[in-house]
């Protein structure tokens, strides 16, 4: 009885995966499924966004908070007092989850800060580096009694903050954090994306159709033909400024209450989606970052155990594309809100498989919520991680390359957000938008 039992087990076990999809049953029949108790934790990367800043310029003519000196002390584009807390804080939830004996990861990090144990690596943006101060600051003060304390005689700061570096990454190199290398193929495969008949259709369903559009043109004083594939990032700019102005105590105006924060909020989750909508996307915009992570797992032996990305929204948004996180629906986990973080922790199981297991804190004060990839079980075995990542990563043998009539840059639009007005006119700008060609 107990044997036929078992075989009917085993049949149906064998029976099942015909019903999904191929390599999703590659992946199901390889990864079998672990208990988190039956795993150990070996090596944890993060990547997180920043944490509360000022507005980027420009954001829209007709928008009433437009004055940088409404940004002071700060300055356009950095961190805000909030958003230094927003960073310190995710630095403590880190702190509580790797680090010291006390951590729900107990021991995977000494409570002892040592040199060695961790990089960081920011994007050339201000407030990436900022935040990673922050959020470094957060996570490992001088441990009590340790060598880290230091001016001790000064019973605040030395008791309090570890100076501990990071690495920035040039606008120009960068294919990991900002997306911000040139690439005219990338811009290419872009416009193609934003200009698709498909495209078009799920920006206008986000944005809950033309006459909201229209509405947004109008009260804003832009002139987005509704066919202009911008639509979501021009949506993006203005929730992203409102979201910003609020934080700051500053009035919006009231027109924005009819479509902030929805349909606008889904709108700029859907503009940060189509930075990373196909591997060739991602392959040029963050491609590094896809090949740093898969490296610095495979290598986990000499690598750091603690490696961490302090990014942007189109960052945290891209490591969930990449990995096939998101449910496949137009708003998925929703737009990375100020400081959200994807931890992509290493695994090893009773077996001595390695494997990863990804969680996400999507806001300040939010919960940390299992995400599992596409296919794959919430133990993902690093085999069926890299078949998910394959086309993913940046190539030595893909160039840049485009016909030389190839026209427009939308991507001017990102670099705009990314980077700040001031920015646009550095040499490394691929070229001004025009009016498109294909
Ligand atoms: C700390 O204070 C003591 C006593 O006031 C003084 O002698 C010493 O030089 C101070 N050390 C530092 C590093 O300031
Ligand atoms: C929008 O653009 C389309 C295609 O370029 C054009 O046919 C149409 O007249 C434009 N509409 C407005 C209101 O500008
Ligand atoms: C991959 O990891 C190895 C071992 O840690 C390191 O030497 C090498 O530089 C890494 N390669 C890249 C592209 O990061």
């Amino acid at each position: 009885m107990y044997a036929a039992s078992l075989l009917l087990l085993a049949l149906a076990a064998l029976a099942a995966p015909n019903v999904v999809t191929a390599a999703a049953c590659k992946r199901a029949k390889r990864a079998a499924p672990s208990a988190a108790a039956d795993t150990q934790c070996i090596q944890v990367q993060v990547v997180y966004r920043h944490g509360a800043r000022t507005i980027v310029t420009p954001t829209y003519p007709t928008d009433p908070n437009a004055d940088p000196k409404l940004y002071q002390p700060y300055g356009l584009g950095h961190l805000t007092s909030l958003g230094r807390q927003h960073e310190y804080v995710l630095g403590q939830l880190l702190r509580s989850r790797y680090v010291g004996a006390t951590a729900s990861v107990a021991n995977l990090l000494d409570a002892e800060y040592a040199s060695g144990v961790l990089t960081t690596k920011t994007s050339g943006v201000a407030r990436t580096q900022e935040s990673a101060a922050s959020c470094l600051a957060g996570m490992w003060p001088p441990a009590a009694g340790s060598r880290q304390r230091w001016h001790s005689n000064n019973t605040q700061v030395g008791q309090v903050w570890t100076p501990i570096v990071y690495d920035i990454i040039p606008f120009a190199q960068d294919r990991a954090i900002a997306g911000t290398a040139p690439c005219a193929s990338r811009d290419l495969e872009y416009n193609r994306v934003v200009t698709s008949g498909e495209y078009r259709t799920r920006v206008l369903r986000v944005l809950g159709g033309e006459a909201n559009l229209r509405y947004l043109e109008t009260n804003s004083g832009t002139n987005y033909n509704f066919s202009d594939p911008a639509s979501a990032a021009f949506a993006y700019n203005i929730f992203s400024a409102t979201q910003c102005q609020e934080l700051l105590g500053l009035t919006t105006p009231s027109w924005i209450k009819k479509l902030y924060p929805e349909p606008l909020r889904a709108a700029s989750t859907l503009y940060l989606r189509t930075l990373s909508y196909t591997p060739k996307l991602m392959r040029h915009s963050y491609g590094d970052l896809t090949k740093w992570l898969m490296n610095a797992t495979r290598n986990y032996e000499t690598q750091p155990k603690f490696q961490a990305y302090s990014g942007h929204d189109a960052t945290v948004s891209a490591v969930i594309q990449i990995f096939e996180l998101e449910p496949q629906d137009d708003a998925g986990f929703g737009i990375p809100d100020f400081s959200a973080c994807v931890m992509i922790e290493l695994h090893r199981d009773r077996q001595g498989r390695l494997g990863l297991r990804f969680f996400y804190r999507r806001e300040y004060g939010g919960k940390v919520i299992t995400m599992v990839p596409k296919g794959c079980n919430e133990f993902c075995l690093l085999d069926d991680v890299e078949e998910i990542l394959s086309n993913k990563m940046s190539r030595d043998d893909e160039t840049c390359d485009v016909p030389a009539d190839h026209g427009t840059t939308l991507r001017e639009v990102h670099r705009a957000h990314i980077l700040g007005h001031h920015i646009l006119a550095d040499p490394t700008t691929p070229s001004t938008p025009t009016e498109e060609t294909d």
